[in-house]
Parts: C-alpha cells; sequence; structure tokens
C-alpha cells in the first residue's frame, strides 16, 4: 500500500460506483431501519423472508456501470443489518438461504470485473445480528433491557467470525481491489454504551492477515488506525495533501439503501459538479446507488447516472487521471491538471470573458473540450507582440476588462455569448 503503483490505479480511476443493496432495500426506508425503528431479530426476519431480487441483471447493472463511466464499484457484502451477501459458512443469514439461492455477491463481482472495473467490497463491523456483537448506542436493541439481560457478549468470538469471514472474501473471489471497512465510532459515549474502536475490532490483526492474504488490497481509513485511504461521508473537503488518497462518498438522494418514498435526488448538473469539485482537491469520487428489493435501478438514480454518464463521455479526460492544478481558478470555476492540459471547469457562464490570473503568455491553445472547438485568448503576447493580428478581437473585450488583460500575468479567454449544452462545460488549456 506504500508502493505508489499501487495506488495508481485508485487516483487515476476518479470514479466510483457504491453500490447498497441487503435486506433493507426490503424495508426500503433508509438501510439504518432496523436500528431507527429499534426492530429485534424476529420481526426483522420477514425482510430476510422475503428477500428476492429476481430481476437482478449483474451483466445490465456492470454494463451500465461501464457505459457511464464508472471505473471501480463497492459493494455491499454485509452491512450493518449482519445479513451476508455471499455463501459465507459462518453463519445462516446469508444471501444463499434467501429465496433469492444463490450468491449474489460473486456474480456481481464476476459480472464487475468482466467489464474491466475494479472490484471494492464493503463490509460492516457493526453487526446487529451477532448475538456475541456487544449491544452500544447504534444497536436496535439499546433500549430492550430484556435483549440486554439475555444476549451475550463476546466480542473476541465476533472478532474470530470476522477474521473468518474477511479470509473468505479474499480467498475465494479472486483478486479484490479495495476493502472498504465500516465504521470506528470510539468517541462516542452515550453513558449506558461507549463507542467502539480499532481495540474492539481487533483492527491491527485484521490488517495483517488482509495484506498477508492480498498485498495489493487498498484499505480504506475506518479501522479506527488513522490510516488508509480518506473517506469523507456527504461532505466536500478542502484539498489533500499532495499523495494523500482520499475519495468522498456520496449518495443520490441521502438514503444509501433503496428508500422508496424519499425523492430527494441532487440533478445530475450537481453531481458532475461534485465530481469536478473533488478531483480538482485531487480526490476521487464515488456516488451510491440503492437497487430496489427486486434488484433493479430505480429510474431516478438510472436517468442521472445515465446523464453524469453522458458528460463523462465527452469531458472525461479533465476528471480520468486528472488531479488538483496550482493555479488559482476564477470565481465559479473549477481546474484539474494532467501535466501539460489545464482543464477549466465552468459552473456559472460569464458574459463574453473570462480572466485568468497568472496564466499570461503560457497558454499555447484553447479549446472547448466537448467538440473540440477553439477558444481565443488575449494575453500579454497578443496585447504585445502581436497586436494588429489581435486587434479585432481585442476591441471585442469588454472596457473593464483590458485593464486586466494588460496585466502581464492574466490571460483573457473570449468565450460565446451562449453557453454551450454541457452540464458544465470545460475549457482545455495547453501549456506551451
Ligand atoms: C455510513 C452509514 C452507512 C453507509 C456508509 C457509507 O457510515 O453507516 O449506512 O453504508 O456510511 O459510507
Amino acid at each position: 500500500m506504500e508502493d505508489a503503483t499501487l495506488k495508481e490505479w485508485f487516483t487515476d480511476d476518479k470514479y466510483g460506483l457504491f453500490i447498497h443493496l441487503g435486506l433493507y432495500s426490503v424495508a426500503a426506508r433508509h438501510e439504518w431501519v432496523q436500528t431507527l425503528e429499534e426492530i429485534n431479530s424476529n420481526d426483522y426476519q420477514k425482510y430476510f423472508d422475503n428477500f428476492n431480487p429476481d430481476l437482478l441483471n449483474p451483466y445490465e447493472w456492470a454494463k451500465d456501470a461501464k457505459r457511464n463511466g464508472f471505473k471501480y464499484v463497492i459493494i455491499t457484502a454485509k452491512h450493518h443489518e449482519g445479513f451476508c451477501l455471499w455463501d459465507t459458512q459462518y453463519t445462516d443469514f446469508k444471501v444463499t438461504n434467501t429465496s433469492a439461492g444463490k450468491d449474489i455477491l460473486k456474480e456481481l463481482i464476476d459480472a464487475f470485473r468482466k467489464e474491466g472495473l475494479r472490484i471494492g467490497l464493503y463490509y460492516s463491523l457493526l453487526d446487529w445480528h451477532h448475538p456475541n456483537f456487544k449491544v452500544d448506542g447504534y444497536h436496535p436493541m439499546r433500549n430492550n433491557d430484556k435483549y440486554i439481560e439475555i444476549y451475550h457478549e463476546d466480542m473476541g468470538s465476533y472478532r474470530k467470525y470476522m477474521i473468518n469471514q474477511i479470509t473468505e472474501l479474499l480467498t475465494n473471489y479472486g483478486k479484490i481491489d479495495y476493502l472498504w471497512f465500516d465504521f470506528s465510532y470510539e468517541s462516542r459515549n452515550w453513558g449506558k454504551f461507549v463507542g467502539k474502536g480499532s481495540e474492539d475490532w481487533g483492527s491491527e490483526e485484521l490488517e495483517k492477515i488482509i495484506y498477508e492474504l492480498q498485498p495489493d488490497i487498498l484499505l480504506n481509513d475506518r479501522l479506527g488506525l488513522s490510516r488508509g485511504v480518506k473517506t469523507p461521508e456527504q461532505f466536500s473537503r478542502s484539498k489533500g495533501m499532495k499523495g494523500e488518497l482520499w475519495e468522498t462518498v456520496q449518495t443520490l438522494n441521502n438514503s444509501w439503501g433503496y428508500d422508496r418514498d424519499n425523492n430527494n435526488f441532487k440533478s445530475s448538473e450537481l453531481v458532475v459538479k461534485q465530481l469536478i469539485d473533488t478531483v480538482s482537491k485531487g480526490g476521487n469520487f464515488t456516488i451510491n446507488v440503492g437497487p430496489t428489493a427486486r434488484g433493479e435501478w430505480d429510474d431516478q438514480s438510472k436517468k442521472i447516472l445515465q446523464e453524469v454518464g453522458a458528460w463523462l463521455s465527452k469531458n472525461g479526460q479533465s476528471i480520468y487521471g486528472a488531479t488538483s492544478c496550482d493555479f488559482d481558478a476564477p470565481n465559479n470555476c473549477c481546474y484539474t491538471q494532467k501535466g501539460k492540459k489545464i482543464y477549466l471547469h465552468i459552473f456559472s457562464w460569464p458574459y463574453r470573458t473570462i480572466v485568468l490570473p497568472n496564466l499570461g503568455n503560457k497558454v499555447a491553445f484553447a479549446r472547448l473540450l466537448s467538440d473540440g472547438s477553439e477558444i481565443r485568448f488575449v494575453d500579454k503576447k497578443n496585447i504585445g507582440g502581436e497586436r494588429e493580428a489581435t486587434d479585432n478581437l481585442y476591441k471585442e473585450v469588454a472596457e473593464v476588462h483590458i485593464k486586466e488583460a494588460i496585466d502581464p500575468s492574466t490571460l483573457l479567454l473570449n468565450i460565446p455569448i451562449r453557453p454551450p449544452k454541457d452540464l458544465v462545460p470545460v475549457i482545455e488549456l495547453t501549456l506551451k
């Protein structure tokens, strides 16, 4: 993991797909439904009994994901509810014992791998089903004194269970590129209960076993060890340190699991802006889809991801393999950079001109990325040496900006009055 080449795929890939599929998809009221509604195991059983994503077509999902520009996928193998989406030998609470009757995780891994996406697995450190998992303030039975009285807390055996399952996942499913644990909450204190962290999970040992089994794997930062890929959730952070791996994970509608009555979806334009913003700060962007209980992506998610994919198919050069840029972008704009190319993403289309600080005399050519058309510009060289040739353009430029254009450090782009149709227009600047 310290080897730079092992990280390369991640820093180049930039755009990941999170998939949350579990028993909560049947309840369709958020993946935390069991604890939000304090449902005991007996009552939760109905979601197990009725779990059957019969319309799930793994190859369709994988093809869609590829077509829509995703480079890697992270699939929930086990979420907090404890249900396992693979054929584990360590619990009966698993997909092969439901009406689905098959190892869905395996099918998904095979399909996504076949389409060339990198494979990430999500594994919850919390487990509200395991009989030995110590009750805490997030547990569905936190207010059930009867349960607390009779259950047998034994985190040692739970740790063993996790080691067995992780070993299984890293042994029977080929190369896993990314293991995504969720989550540590050591600082939580509910009075009656305290949170859990690396000691509770046995993170050091777990990590050691993981690297022994798959030395090239990436790990996220939620084992409580203060290392691994940083995963700010649902918020945009400021620029990362050089060389630091980070990924912001985001929902489309504030729920990770399918949430039928929640229509609070982001627009595709907003998702594109979040993606750009993240890459401009040196990070990766992973967006979630929560498939329905029948195993389909809901129409809204599909549409949004298709629109983002269409944008990427024309503008992906500014995203894949790109990272932050040392120049400061003008207002309402974001830069990304890849070698000699700087990509200017215009979030709000201004009238006719954009002044680029500190790029005077540094740019050889500028074009609109989506159709490759030239964007003319004025800078020191044009104003000085080639004044004659650029005189007309120079006159076109609004008076107020001329002063800035003459500032030898700036470059002034002359943009069309009508914005191009792209969700976010991108101008590619080729440095001299
Ligand atoms: C949170 C939630 C969880 C979700 C995850 C994704 O930590 O507990 O439901 O799966 O974030 O990042």
